[in-house]
């Protein structure tokens, strides 16, 4: 059933208070709620009926204004519970009984290990009890909990505690109440032997917070990071936004069992423990920074979700588009901006590129959905989040703060849309931004091509745009979009040129951005003395995929003497896609391989550069991604593909060996001699060093062998550890990997985030046998298909970063992980339906491999009772 925004209509009822009791017990659980409700005066006269919102509730007991309803009173069916009120005021008493203990859903109350816990957004509130669960409903909570005194002692809500109590029996209970409005999205609770480390938070204002953060008590040293991130998020959101935390505590629990990254609820986040524990010894530096991310990103939900919400789920980028682009901004401020920015489009072009391109593409403020979960999606985040950044570009820092100032005090407390959002850029900045909204209902990537003339004798320079974007479903033709694109002008000696554009009285610097908003479009600029060559899209400032027809030896010059850091990376990745791109046409045609010795004069002129940031040296040596120029074809041709980048890499390191070698010592030994930290110095060095690592080991020499297992065996820090462990794992030397392998594990067995590393180490591994080494470890004791973060770091790893295994020629990798979607459909279908997603896109390979991903999808299609989740990304796909 497809759900239309069209069809939109304010609630019915609306709900003031809600007072909710949950009885836990090994068994099962009682929920009690009691919903002071009234006529939405906004939605028209009359009492309609009254229709709650439930699923696989037992319902016990009901009652209306005190008054007990019999079976005929009212009427149940699996998803709903409808009855008449006769009175624009009224008060509904429920009773349910529900089955955390067997939830393998993980969506409503479940337990994960010996805690309850709950995990509300987007529906599933409605498996806790029968409510109005939308979030344009927004309701004050009261929230008493009970529970067994010895295995639950901490009992956890929204808000603050307000009372607290012993039982006779061994049970005891805590009341909390959360003064905020908020929907039912954001509700949590959690109970659970847990042990927390605690902190203070000084705000603004001069109101101190109290900051707790929860865990099992073995992971209670792997918190400080995350206390640390929080404490510089709140500072952040203060200066940056000036946005106040509210209430007196805040809380963090870390979870082993959950869907998703985290979970924003009022006061009481909920976190993936992937994405809070975090210590050097177990987790890496990627890690950490994603625990940092994570951390902000979900405070910053705070104002950017809770205090202003979504009217309805379309609008659902309104908060993660945003909160997103607020988390990069902060991560930028805390790290290096370049580097983040490359990651995040290196990101953005390989995944959220395929996504626009396939059959679930869909706009940022979708217009229909059947399963909201299956729209939390790169499109609504990281797409939603490139929009903001547009529109910051756009309007510009300052007046973008006075449109966000404007958002939160116009909205605070309301349910909105995202036309509201730009309602408030617009009112702040007095720029019109009408044509810029098609961002939000167009779909697609749209394409920008350029074209360059230069006048000498008038000194005049055009640059000439053509922008189009290609059908996706639903949507053949497409507007024009505004496309800001952030620009400068090089001379060939490297300075940037002074722009002035035709009829401007004054130049207006060397960088400067161009709003295209035609199909056809052109800029003249003036007074430019030689032929220049541009720097485009610089920052990537608009997420389109730009085509100019830079020559190689121009790719290199811009390296060299961009002035924007993005674009010297850019730069070097184009001219390494277009050098593996000849690879692969090679390799096609049959032809012996012969790489482009500019792409290592390229890289040796910037492995030679020792004023070159060591992040910046390690991201220019790290050539695009297989999923990447597998993005960028066609049709992709995974084996030539693999076979051209690892010839490019193999060359790469035959070339620049003593390079490398020169660099990797030098990083080593100032690891062994200086103790861990997680500072952007020290990350840029580990990171410079792992990928000089990956590329010595690819000699294959002994002396190569020695220093990674030395790394291997004597780093202090997960960091140096892991990569030695990946590189020999992708090595051929096998007693060596099979000795590391068994070492690793027998050391952190007991630890599972690090086993999810050791399986995801494994599952990616691109050399022959991959399958069957896959297959083997679903049979490990440590795996299982009801932890997500297993799923993914086993399965997910391997179809979605091993390709040439997984697209295997005999189907083999297609029909394992459609074997895995079935039996995850059965426990969890969000989890089974994202790791559908490689199978859904068919049709970017050859036939003989389309019409066996297709008989997978087929398959699923056929095997038996499948939930709304799977159904709707598999009638999708196939149609
Ligand atoms: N709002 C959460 C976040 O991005 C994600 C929750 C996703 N939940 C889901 N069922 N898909 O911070
Ligand atoms: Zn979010």
């Amino acid at each position: 059933q497809t759900i239309h925004l069209k069809d939109y209509r304010a609630p019915d009822y609306l709900i003031d208070e809600t007072h909710l009791t949950f009885e836990l017990f090994e068994d099962h659980t009682l929920v009690h709620a009691q919903l002071v409700m009234r006529r939405n005066p906004a939605a028209g006269d009359g009492l309609p009926p009254l229709v709650l919102d439930g699923q696989q509730l037992e319902l016990l007991d009901l009652h209306l204004d005190d008054v007990p309803l019999a079976a005929g009173d009212y009427q149940l069916t699996d998803s709903h519970l409808s009855l008449q009120p006769t009175q624009a005021r009224f008060v509904i008493d429920s009773t349910v009984r529900i089955h955390p203990e067997s939830n393998t859903a993980l969506e409503g109350l479940y337990k994960s290990g010996g805690m309850f816990c709950t995990q509300c957004e987007a529906e599933g509130f409605r498996k806790i009890t029968f409510y109005l669960d939308r979030p344009d409903v927004m309701s004050v909570f009261t929230t008493t909990l009970s529970a067994d005194k010895q295995a639950y002692p901490i009992l956890l809500s929204n808000g603050n505690p307000i009372a607290s109590g012993e039982e006779e029996d061994g049970r005891h209970w805590a009341t909390w109440q959360d003064p905020f409005k908020k929907p039912a999205y954001l509700f949590a609770l959690v109970a659970g032997d847990l042990w927390c480390i605690e902190d203070s938070f000084r705000t603004l204002s001069g109101r101190d917070v109290a900051l707790r953060i929860y865990v099992e008590p073995e992971n209670i040293g792997k918190l400080q990071h995350a206390m640390d991130s929080l404490k510089k998020s709140m500072k952040w959101d203060e200066e940056v936004y000036g946005r106040e935390y509210d209430l007196d505590i805040f809380m963090i629990v870390a979870v082993n069992d959950f869907n998703m990254g985290a979970m924003e609820n009022k006061g009481l986040n909920i976190f993936n423990s992937s994405c809070v524990l975090a210590h050097p010894d177990t987790a890496t530096d990627a890690a950490h920074q994603r625990v940092e991310a994570v951390v902000a990103h979900e405070y910053f939900h705070n104002w950017s979700g809770n205090r202003v919400t979504c009217r309805d789920w379309f609008q659902l980028s309104l908060k993660e588009g945003f909160t997103v682009f607020r988390d990069a901004e902060f991560s930028a401020d805390m790290n290096s901006r370049t580097v983040k920015r490359i990651e995040d489009v290196a990101f953005l072009r390989t995944h959220q590129f395929a996504e626009d391109a396939g059959p679930m593409a869909h706009p940022v403020r979708p217009d229909s959905y059947m399963e909201i979960s299956n729209f939390y999606t790169l499109t609504i985040y990281e797409k939603g989040a490139e929009v903001l950044r547009m529109i910051h570009t756009l309007l510009g820092a300052e007046a973008f703060r006075k449109g966000s100032d404007l958002y939160f005090e116009r909205h605070d407390g309301q349910a909105v849309t995202c036309d509201d959002f730009v309602q408030a850029m617009e009112d702040a900045s007095g720029q019109d931004l009408t044509q810029f909204k098609r961002w939000y209902t167009q779909s697609g990537t749209p394409r920008l091509a350029v074209e360059d003339c230069y006048d000498a004798h008038a000194k005049t320079y055009t640059l000439t745009f053509r922008q189009s974007c290609p059908a996706t479903p639903g949507q053949e033709r497409k507007e024009p979009f505004v496309i800001p694109v952030a620009m400068g002008l090089l001379d060939s000696h490297g300075r940037e040129l002074p722009l002035r554009l035709a009829g401007e009285a004054e130049t207006a610097g060397t960088s400067r951005v161009l709003a295209v908003t035609e199909a056809v479009q052109s800029f003249t600029f003036v007074e430019v003395p030689v032929q220049p060559l541009p720097s485009l899209l610089r920052g990537f400032s608009a997420p389109v995929k730009l085509h100019y027809p830079y020559g190689r030896d121009q790719l290199m010059f811009l390296m060299q003497h961009d002035s924007d850091g993005f674009n010297r990376w850019e730069a070097g990745q184009q001219l390494a896609v277009q050098v593996l791109q000849a690879l692969v046409e090679q390799q096609q045609r049959g032809e012996p391989l012969h790489l482009d010795g500019r792409l290592i004069e390229a890289l040796r002129a910037v492995l030679a550069d020792e004023t070159l940031d060591q992040a910046m040296v390690a991201e220019m040596l790290s050539l695009p991604a297989e999923a990447y120029l597998a993005e960028l074809s066609e049709m992709a041709d995974v084996d030539a593909i693999h076979i051209a980048r690892e010839f490019a890499r193999e060359a790469i390191a035959r070339e620049l060996f003593d390079l490398l070698w020169a660099r990797y010592q030098r990083c080593r030994e100032a690891s062994r001699s200086t103790p861990y930290a997680a500072d952007a110095a020290q990350i840029a060095r580990r990171s410079l060093q792992n990928i000089a690592l990956s590329y010595l080991m690819l000699a294959r020499s002994e002396e190569a062998l020695d220093v990674c297992v030395e790394q291997f065996e004597h780093a202090d820090n997960m960091t140096e550890r892991l990569a030695a462990l990946a590189v020999l794992v992708n090595s051929p030397f096998d007693a060596d990997k099979a000795n590391a392998l068994a070492k690793f594990a027998e050391h952190f067995k007991d630890d599972a985030l690090v086993m999810d590393q050791w399986f995801a180490v494994q599952a990616a591994c691109s050399l022959p046998g991959g399958l069957e080494r896959v297959q083997a470890l679903m049979h490990h004791g440590a795996f299982t298909l009801k932890n997500p973060n297993k799923v993914r770091a086993l399965i997910g790893a391997f179809a979605n970063q091993n390709h040439v295994n997984f697209h295997r020629i005999d189907g083999a990798g297609y029909r394992f992980l459609a074997d895995q979607v079935i039996a995850l459909n059965a426990l969890n279908p969000q989890i089974a339906s994202r790791q559908l997603t490689p199978l859904t896109r068919w049709r970017k390979f050859d036939q003989t491999r389309q019409v066996l991903m297709r008989a997978e999808l087929e398959r699923i299609l056929a095997s038996g009772e499948l939930s709304g989740d799977v159904y709707e990304v598999l009638s999708k796909s196939l149609a």
